[in-house]
Formats: structure tokens, sequence, C-alpha cells
């Protein structure tokens, strides 16, 4: 194998080549006893240890992962940076929760040094959640967005982030107007997007807080820069919507509303999407827009069970994200596991290995990043994740009794969250390690 340093990482291997629900078993790869192979950042290959170990010339770097599960960096397709304190904000809905203590935390980001040590402890905690991708929110400033980048940038991390469009409907301190706004995204994008791993989102908030101004030249850089991603939100909450008719009365419904600016393409990720007609649906499959699916935030702040059987009938794409603030966790994992209950009220079953196949290939899809991230296969950038399956002593007793795949995988989506994170690579470097647990045998 003509590899100059290689670093070889062998447990049990699990990626996905393409969705199990549509090519069930011949979309999933697993190696009980496997290796991966990476050098200079990027995956070599791999497969199973015995045979491939004794292929390599020096295998020199070996790290033993034996009994734990090697997968794929997790990736979260929507969550807002400057909520990082917003998370747990007692008793209110959508609308009231923004008001009462989202927009005052986001106010704080005018200091540039606020919004650099956020950032910091925001990166810390997504690897920590074994989250190597996030698509982020920024506040409205200008520096906020940079010092998020800085950020992620000093430890090479692929992040999508966006300054926040809004110019109505919110605290004065926190308006820009759409100049301003389409200014401020354009020298961003120049600044950062493709700037090492860093990508830039044109980030309108949603339709309350842009007036049709500000959506036609949020639209109008897009159609500039059509590699950049767009972001919004959508059809949450009763009263956000019914607020969109009042403001849009000539849009035939929501969704129209961003349709209309050019905002509804295969780059869109749409947040949420639960209270949306059949037209809106049948738009967004034929647009190839898709909808970030966001469970602990849609139930935290009481906004409503999203179908995913609906959106599969609808050929919908979908990611899954954990949209903290309004969500309650970091963790891939636990937003895995509310989203399987979502499904069981909705009469869907949503098995593990699919939800592990969202919450990486899928989601990378999504974001329009497959070629990069969210597998193995080679060439790819070398983001992974160790798990320990012995986290804790129910955790562990579980999976000792798993009689397969499926269910040691059902229990890490159902049981699982940060204390099943062993460690964390960026581009082939160690970027989190688990504090080691007193051993008690
Ligand atoms: N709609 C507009 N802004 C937001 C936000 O910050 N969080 C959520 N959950 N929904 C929104
Ligand atoms: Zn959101």
């Amino acid at each position: 194998m003509k590899t100059k340093h290689p670093s070889v990482y062998r447990g049990a291997i699990l990626h996905f080549h393409s969705d199990p629900a549509i090519d069930g078993e011949s979309a999933v790869e697993y190696h009980e006893d496997g290796i991966l192979i990476v050098d200079e950042g990027k995956i070599v290959a791999m497969g199973d240890a015995e045979p491939m170990l004794a292929e390599l010339d020096h295998p020199a770097n070996l790290v033993d992962y034996s009994g734990h599960l090697i997968i794929p960096g997790l990736i979260d397709s929507h969550i807002h940076f400057p909520q990082y304190e917003v998370i747990a904000s007692y008793g209110e809905q959508l609308m009231d929760w923004l008001n009462q203590y989202t927009f005052p935390a986001e106010s704080a980001f005018k200091d540039p040094r606020h919004a650099l040590e956020i950032a910091e402890l925001f990166l810390d905690e997504l690897l920590r959640n074994g989250t190597t991708t996030a698509m982020v929110y920024a506040s409205v400033h200008k520096s906020a967005v940079e010092a998020f980048f800085e950020v992620s940038k000093a430890r090479n991390t692929r992040m999508l982030c966006g300054k926040v469009m809004m110019d109505r409907n919110a605290p004065a301190e926190l308006c820009d107007t759409p100049e301003s706004s389409y200014e401020d995204s354009k020298a961003l994008i120049e600044k950062w997007h493709n700037n090492g791993r860093q990508q830039y989102v044109i980030t309108p908030r949603f339709a309350i807080t842009s007036t049709p101004e500000q959506l036609a030249l949020a639209g109008k850089l897009h159609e500039e820069y059509p590699d950049t991603a767009i972001q919004t939100h959508i059809s949450e909450n009763q009263d956000e919507i019914a607020f969109v008719k009042q403001l849009y009365p000539a849009a035939q419904d929501y969704l129209d509303v961003y349709d209309q600016y050019g905002l509804v393409n295969q780059r869109s990720a749409l947040g949420h999407g639960i209270h949306l007609s059949d037209r809106e649906l049948q738009r967004i499959a034929e647009s190839g827009a898709h909808i970030a699916f966001c469970p602990t935030s849609n139930l935290f702040l009481g906004s409503g069970l999203l179908d995913l059987k609906r959106l599969d009938d609808f050929g919908v794409r979908y990611s899954v994200a954990t949209d903290v603030g309004g969500g309650t966790s970091f963790s891939m994992l636990r937003t895995l596991s509310e989203a399987y209950k979502i499904c069981q009220l909705n009469h869907y079953k949503l098995d593990p290995l699919r939800s592990l196949y969202l919450a990486t290939l899928g989601n990378a899809r999504c974001l329009g990043l497959d070629d990069r991230i969210g597998s193995f296969k080679t060439g790819n950038e070398a983001d992974f994740v160790v798990i320990n399956h012995g986290a804790t002593p129910l955790t562990k007793r579980k999976h000792s009794s798993a009689n397969s795949l499926m269910e040691q995988l059902f229990n890490l989506i159902t049981l699982g969250d940060d204390r099943a994170i062993y460690r964390t690579y960026i581009a082939g470097k160690l970027a989190y390690k688990a504090a080691e647990q007193a051993d008690k045998e």
C-alpha cells in the first residue's frame, strides 16, 4: 500500500455507501474487526483487519480501538452558535421564546470577544459530542461570523456558517438593512467561502424578520455565488405561519415567499417544515431542497411532530439536526433518539441503521458534501468518531447482551449521549479524548 505515514485504526467499523431505506444491506459496510487507514488527513482504505494488516508494509502507527466502534464524524445540519446559552430556556413557544430569550442573548454577540469565547465553547461541545461538521447560524453581526470562522479554521473543522440577515420584527440593535446585510454577507463570502474547510451559507433568518427587499438581495447573492448554501426556517409554528400570511399576503403559501426570491433550490436547507401543505412538499421535492428535522427543538418548543413518512411519500429529502438553543442537546445520538419517538407517534419506524445513515452520509448529501465527508470512501476527509458502547454500566450490560448489529446500534441511539463519544478525529488528528473512567472492575 503506497502511503507515506499512514495511521491505522483498528476496531469495529461502520459506514454507509447509500441510504439503507432504499438499498437495504448493500448500503451498509460493517467490519466487526476492521481497520481504517488514514494518511495526510484523508481516508486511504478500510476493510477487514487481518488480511489488510498482513498487506501493510509498515503498520507503524497502529492505534488499537478494538472493542469500540468507529463511524464517520456526526453531522448537524441546523444549529445556532449564539444560542449556546439559550438552551433550556423555560416556558415559551417559538415567537415568545425568540423575543424573551433568543434575541437578548444574540445581542451580546455585538462584542467580538464574547463571540470568540462562545465560538470556542460551542466547538468544544460539538467535538465532545462527536459532531465534526455543522451548518451554523451566527448572529446578525458580521464580526460574530468572523469569530466563528477564525476559531473553526484554527481547529481545521469543516463548518458552514452565515450571518443572519434580519431587518424587521426584531430589536433595533439586532436589525441590519437589506443593503448592509447584502454587503456584509458578500464580504464574508469573499473572505471565508472555501477558505480552508470553511464554507459560507446565505442566512435570511425567516420570512418574519426579512422585508421583501432583503429576501430579494439574499436571492441575488445566491445567484452571484451559486456554490453557497442557503439556510432559513419554515412552517415551524402556527402563530409564525399566520404572521407570515399577514406580512406576505400575495404569496400563495409560506414556501412561495422564499421561492419568489430564488431561495428554494438544491442548496436550500429549510429548518423544521412541520406544517407544510401538499403543494409546498411537492415543490420542495421538485426543487431538490431539503428539510432539516429538529426533533428535540420541535418537542421542546411545542412546535409539532414532523411526519417523515409524508416527506418520503412526496420524495422530499431531509436531514437531522439539533437546532440548539431551541433544541435541548448537542448530541446527535440524543437527537436520533427523539427522532425515533416522534416517528413512533406518527406510526413510522425509524430503524437504527437509517438513523445513523441520516446523521452521517445522509446529512452530508443534503449539505452537498458527500464527496468529502460522511463516509469512509477513499479520498474523503478523515473526520471520524470512536464510540464507547460501555460508557455507563447500563450501556455496557446492554451492549454485551445485544444479539445483532441492529440491537447494538439501537441501544447506542436510544441510550447514548456525549458519554459514548470516546475519541473525535478531525482530518486525521485527534481533537477530543474522553477522560478515562475509573476502572471499577
Ligand atoms: N425561527 C426563526 N428563528 C429561529 C430560531 O432561532 N430558532 C428556531 N427554532 N426557530 C426560529
Ligand atoms: Zn433554528
